[in-house]
């Protein structure tokens, strides 16, 4: 199933409950949440305040991106601030095998990320394991930039390399999606679609329904 992940790391923080009310109304299936530890990426974002805090306002799915060192370490805290699915970067992980377990011990989604430069390969030996695959299409820390174009590749790539091994992972693109790469990026193999600025300007609630009616496409 194709679905939406807006990330709210591009939304307007003053308002940020009224924002999750109106991506939940608009249809959006995910919430998108990024956590950022100023030591995996540059930058700091939110944590578990934040997040419980919002849990009450939808039943859509949080779908809890980790940029932290050792997610391992949190496990636990995530799931009991709310996350439905906890995605951990490759690149941060000493024993990722053992990360994804602890994850799927908890009774939700577990996910792996790799950032642009991360080799589609380097996840091969865990990729029976996990539900999703989250494929960086910018380096990981800020919202805002620009598609990296080659990362649509290693999508195909992924693609190619779940569909060999007989599985049905999902591929989820995170970073520089727009109304206007969608299409290609979801033609790549890509069902679950992040995205931040593309949302969190004008009419945000019309701009979910555009991103939801092209993806039904
Ligand atoms: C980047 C984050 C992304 C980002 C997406 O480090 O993981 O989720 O917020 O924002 P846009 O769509 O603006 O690139
Ligand atoms: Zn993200």
């Amino acid at each position: 199933m194709n679905c939406l992940s807006p990330s709210i790391l591009a939304s307007d923080f003053s308002k940020l409950g009224s924002q999750v009310e109106l991506l939940d109304r608009a249809g959006a299936q995910y919430v998108h949440i990024d956590i950022m530890d100023g030591m995996f990426v540059p930058s700091i974002s939110m944590g578990f305040p934040v997040m419980k805090s919002i849990r009450p306002l939808t039943d859509r799915i949080f779908d809890v991106h980790l940029m932290i060192q050792e997610p391992e370490r949190y496990i636990n805290e995530f799931v009991d601030a709310g996350a439905d699915l906890l995605t951990v970067h490759a690149e941060a992980c000493t024993n990722l095998e053992r990360t994804i377990q602890k994850i799927k011990e908890k009774g939700i989604i577990a996910g792996v990320a790799i950032k642009p430069s991360t080799p589609v390969e380097q996840i091969a030996g865990v990729l029976k394991e996990v539900d999703m695959v989250l494929v960086m299409m910018v380096n990981p820390g800020f919202g805002g930039q620009k598609l990296i174009p080659g990362t649509i590749d290693k999508v195909w790539e992924l693609k190619q390399m779940i569909n060999e091994m007989g599985l049905e992972t999902d591929i989820e693109v995170d970073g520089g999606v727009t109304l206007d790469n969608v299409g290609k990026v979801m033609d790549a193999g890509a069902n679950i679609v992040v995205a931040g600025s593309a949302i969190f300007h004008g009419d945000v609630e019309d701009n979910v329904r555009q991103f939801l009616s092209y993806m039904s496409e």
